[in-house]
């Protein structure tokens, strides 16, 4: 099965594709029409950025992407799978193992530690407690956080927190991170070091990233830059070659 699918995806030539993608909110009796038919191909190992004005449309885009909500039109491919035709337990499953997900507010369990809180997505995933406390404690080393393993949330600082968040997200080591303003709650500083913290795993790790951020400074450590505004691709720029 999994094979099949490598290849699929191979043919195809994106790890992630959008095709004639729309979304219609209801709102009683209006609607808001957020996407406006965005085709979008991302390969393997690419970081992408996902800039435009607020309302755009680039959580939006970037929920359907992650299969956490369902388009109105379009299809969504994850490594060649039309993803608009699973249950919700198969997408649920494709999500734990494909997709790491970032956020601007971290979403972490306060009252869970460091440890714990990245053990999360393996319990989901099955992996028995010793398996998973390696993989969990692997993570945090990654991100830089061994020494505060056992801390919780609000013994860290908001950069520890988004660490914490972003072991978590690559705990089950998925192909795809997605990020909605991973920055947007911390400082200058702090953001850039977040960067170059997803550099090193896209380029340790091969992770393919595709990031909203409303901070055009933090895009030069993208490939391509895709612009969006009143729901649709206006412009895209490639940045920075160097993939296959
Ligand atoms: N659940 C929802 N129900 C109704 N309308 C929604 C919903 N989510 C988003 N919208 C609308 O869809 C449009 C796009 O919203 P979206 O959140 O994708 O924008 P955004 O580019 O992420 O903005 P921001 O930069 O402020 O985060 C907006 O007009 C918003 O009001
Ligand atoms: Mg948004």
């Amino acid at each position: 099965m999994l094979k099949v699918e490598e290849e699929h995806y191979e043919a195809s030539g994106g790890v992630v594709e959008a095709r004639d993608l729309w979304k219609v909110y209801r709102l009683g009796l209006t609607k808001l029409v957020a996407l406006r038919g965005v085709n979008l191909s991302v390969r393997a190992g690419e970081v992408v950025a996902i800039v435009g004005p607020s309302g755009s449309g680039k959580t939006t885009l970037l929920t359907i992407l992650g299969t956490l909500s369902k388009p109105t039109r379009g299809v969504v491919l994850i490594g060649g799978v039309d993803v608009t035709k699973l249950s919700d337990e198969e997408l649920a499953k494709l999500r734990n193992r494909k997709i790491g997900f970032v956020f601007q507010t971290f979403n972490l369990i306060g009252r869970l530690t460091a440890l714990e809180n990245v053990e999360l997505p393996l319990i989901a995933a099955g992996v028995p407690p010793r398996a998973r406390r390696h993989m969990a404690l692997e993570a945090l080393k990654l991100v830089g956080l061994e020494k505060w393993v056992n801390h919780r949330p609000m013994e860290l600082s908001g950069g520890q927190q988004q660490r914490v968040a972003i072991a978590r997200a690559i705990v089950t080591r998925p192909q795809i991170v997605l990020a909605d303003e991973p920055t947007g709650n911390l400082d200058s500083k702090t953001a850039l070091s977040i960067m170059e913290l997803f550099k090193k795993l896209n380029e340790e790790l091969g992770v393919t990233i595709i990031m909203v951020t409303h901070n055009l400074e933090l895009t030069r450590y993208c490939h391509r830059v895709v612009h969006l505004r009143d729901g649709m691709i206006v412009k895209e720029e490639l940045l920075r070659e160097g993939l296959e």
